[in-house]
């Protein structure tokens, strides 16, 4: 279970004060699919890194499984996040110096040696994105959505419990989006909680529950 408490986030840029946060308390169970759209700028993507451990709130508590992560040490949280939760980060997010399987394979990395899945793993999560033989090509060989998938398989490779997108979608194909979410659905239905962050209205009802934020503020849809 992921809880939010009196969550809050500023950004100063350039003298002005942008609230892209405001004081959010709220809960994601676990099993749940929660689809949060909103305009570009609305606070989406903080709001995911602020529920994943990427960035630390101004102000309230992010717990997961009721512990406080910004109570734990960087080293601790760093793993915590490792085991349980995959990140899909907005922006193609590839080591351009690695093969693609070797990119899918970073997140064992931070894991001790004993708990890292071996390589054939990530060339099943290929063939799952729809990307079987892709492993030894380079990321710049791939096209945009290509490289997307690539990183979905990346966030899927230590098997998290939670799994945050962040526009997984976005510069898929009509098709390809519609397998993409098949997959979210299967992992969902064998209890994956996911929250999907999308600027796609019409994908908000593939999820169990839909947020919609707005100038940093989070609202429930109708
Ligand atoms: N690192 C940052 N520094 C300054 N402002 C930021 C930063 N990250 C985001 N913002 C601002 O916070 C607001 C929310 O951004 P973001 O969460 O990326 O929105 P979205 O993902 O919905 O497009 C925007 O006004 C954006 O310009
Ligand atoms: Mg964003």
């Amino acid at each position: 279970m992921i809880q939010l408490e009196g969550v809050a986030k500023r950004y100063q840029a350039g003298g002005q004060v942008v609230e892209a946060l405001a004081e959010y308390t709220g809960t994601v169970e676990d099993g749940e699919f929660v689809v949060v759209t909103g305009r570009s700028g609305a606070g989406k993507s903080t709001f995911l890194s602020l529920i994943g451990g990427l960035i630390r709130p101004d102000s309230g508590r992010v717990l997961i499984d009721g512990q406080d992560i910004w109570q734990l040490s960087d080293a601790e949280r760093s793993l915590m996040r490792c085991r349980t939760t995959g990140f899909v980060f907005q922006f193609a997010s590839l080591i351009p110096t690695l093969t693609v399987a070797e990119n899918v394979m970073l997140p064992t990395a931070f894991l001790p040696a004993g708990e890292a899945p071996p390589k054939q793993r990530a060339l099943e999560l290929l063939e799952q994105v729809g990307l079987a033989g892709y492993g030894d090509r380079m990321p710049w060989q791939l096209s945009g959505g290509q490289q997307k998938r690539v990183a979905v398989a990346r966030a899927l490779l230590n098997r998290p419990r939670i799994l945050l997108a962040d526009e997984p979608t976005a510069d898929l194909d009509e098709q390809t989006e519609q397998e993409l979410m098949a997959l979210f659905q299967s992992l969902n239905r064998d209890g994956m909680t996911i929250v999907m962050v999308t600027h796609s209205a019409e994908l908000a009802s593939l999820g169990s529950r839909h947020l919609i934020l707005s100038g940093g503020r989070v609202q429930s849809a109708p």
